[in-house]
């Protein structure tokens, strides 16, 4: 069995701790990965320590190159990215094209990383003064401490490692305890690629105590997680009082709209991949699918079939659609809400059920899910559930979709089907949601265009495309004055 150990202070190492915790192919738990540190506060107190010292120098190297590190990260991932998708669906069950995917768009971030390395852009306005030079620049703030969930294992890490190592800042990972391994190889590939030692750590182990310990450091001064609101809102709170900058991307309740002028081709294709794609866990996933009513009949008999057709297994296993979920406890919240939907009086049309047959004995599989005649403002229709559920609204009028889509406390990501262009433009202007998808499903945000919903799925600020270098920066002043004398801003330019 192997055993695996956290990166501090430019070395692989056991915990302070001594405790391990194993980690398991959901699709198989005959199948173990191996075993993980169930580190301490005493480790990230050491990773801190080393990271400082690696910020220090850090931010002494010209950022392009650092932008040089990340271009060679990428070319590694490229090189690497079958078997690296290969260890990602072992470890988090999505199929194997998905966790291309998922490297993917870790490779285009970092080729993104890189050319930033060449921008970095501050911007130079005009002084209200004569003789005077006025110029805004990025400056690097320190050691950034991570949070990352499973559902990208790679992805995720990579949004928020890499603009922040690009812009001069150290880095301590602590990725979810369900794919510790992926960022073993990630941290492995970064040595590799030229990044000095101190200026990575990765931390493994549980949330309430290596997350909790990292939050409340005082030497880290930025925090970057992706995960539940509800813990969002605890890691809000100590870098509230603690005067962090924290980015935080939390829960979803995503529609796909479809209008009776839509093509339905299109909606159902769209649909099954919105709602069944990664098995649902997407903080993007489609949970809401709101049907205008003159094709609503006609597209559920469809759909349903569709999802009837699609194979569930492990994702290591050519022709599967739908993978695992990734543990125990997710399939029982998503028990738990068919149990819900069904008091509500929705009608189960098709799943409904865990699948524990054959070759799927030893995993955590569900069965693609959908209910119709699901109320707006019922539990099901309101409340995350980060599982195969896909809850069919019916509604009138475009004015009622639209209401009923943002009548959610989240706001990631929404999606209209429709031919109209008007529609389509009012979707983008009144539905309140960070991205809109116009003929096309809730999930597929690409790495170069910011990332981020309103509401209770974050705090304003993005992930990805040009916004997240402000985030990992800070925007100081540089004043010049070049007339030998004293001028008085705002008193002597009239
Ligand atoms: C997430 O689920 O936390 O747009 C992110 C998408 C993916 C990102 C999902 N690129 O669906």
């Amino acid at each position: 069995m192997t055993t695996f150990q956290n990166f501090i202070g430019g070395q692989w190492v056991a915990p302070a701790t001594g405790e391990y915790f194993e980690n398991r192919n959901p699709a198989d738990q005959r199948d173990l990965i191996g075993r993980f540190p169930a580190s301490g506060s005493e480790d990230v107190e050491r990773a801190v320590q080393s990271a400082l010292r690696g910020f220090d120098r850090w931010k002494r190297t010209p950022a392009p190159a650092r932008g040089d590190v990340l271009r060679r990260v990428g070319d590694l991932l490229a090189a690497r990215k079958d078997d690296i998708a290969d260890l990602m669906t072992r470890e988090m069950g999505k199929p194997i094209a998905e966790t291309k995917g998922d490297v993917q768009e870790a490779i285009d971030t970092a080729y993104y990383a890189a050319t930033e390395g060449r921008r970095l852009f501050g911007h130079t306005v005009p002084s209200e003064l004569s003789a005077k030079w006025a110029m805004t620049m990025r400056r690097p703030i320190g050691v950034c401490g991570l949070i990352t969930p499973f559902n990208f294992p790679l992805a995720i890490p990579t949004w928020k490692a890499f603009p922040a190592l690009l812009c001069g800042n150290a880095v301590i990972l602590k990725p979810a305890e369900d794919v510790p391994h992926t960022s073993t190889v990630l941290v492995e590939i970064l040595l590799e690629a030229g990044l000095p030692p101190d200026v990575i750590q990765l931390v493994h182990g549980m949330g309430e105590t290596v997350g909790k310990a990292i939050v409340e450091h005082p030497q880290v001064p930025v925090i970057s997680f992706t995960g539940s609101t509800e813990t969002g809102r605890l890691v809000g709170e100590t870098c509230g009082r603690m005067h962090k900058r924290l980015s935080l991307e939390m829960g979803g309740k995503n529609a796909q709209i479809v209008m009776d002028d839509a093509n339905l081709d299109l909606a159902i294709d769209g649909v099954l991949w919105g709602a069944f794609g990664t098995t649902g866990q997407r903080c993007t996933a489609t949970s809401r699918l709101i049907l205008q009513d003159g094709i609503h009949d006609e597209l559920v008999s469809r759909l349903v079939s569709r999802a009837e057709a699609l194979v569930l297994g492990d994702g290591r296993v050519s022709g599967t659609d739908v993978g695992p979920l990734v543990h125990e406890e997710s399939r029982q919240k998503v028990e738990r809400y068919v149990t819900i939907g069904q008091s509500q009086g929705a009608t189960l049309a098709t799943g409904g059920a865990r699948v524990s047959d054959g070759a799927l004995a030893n995993g955590f599989f569900f069965q693609p899910t959908i209910f119709t005649g699901v109320t707006a403002g019922s539990r099901l229709e309101q409340e995350e559930i980060f599982g195969p559920v896909l809850s069919v609204i019916r509604v009138a009028s475009v004015d009622e979709a639209f209401a009923v889509n943002n009548d959610v406390r989240y706001g990631l990501s929404s999606s209209v089907y429709t031919s109209s262009v008007n529609v389509a433009f009012r979707a983008l202007q009144e539905l309140d949601n960070g991205i809109t998808y116009i003929n096309a499903p809730t999930i597929g945000a690409e790495a170069h265009l910011p990332f981020g919903g309103v509401k209770e799925t974050g705090n304003g600020h993005r992930e990805g495309g040009w916004e997240v270098y402000e985030f990992y920066s800070e925007t100081k002043v540089g004043y010049i004055d070049y007339s030998g004398v004293l001028q008085r801003a705002q008193m002597d330019n009239y």
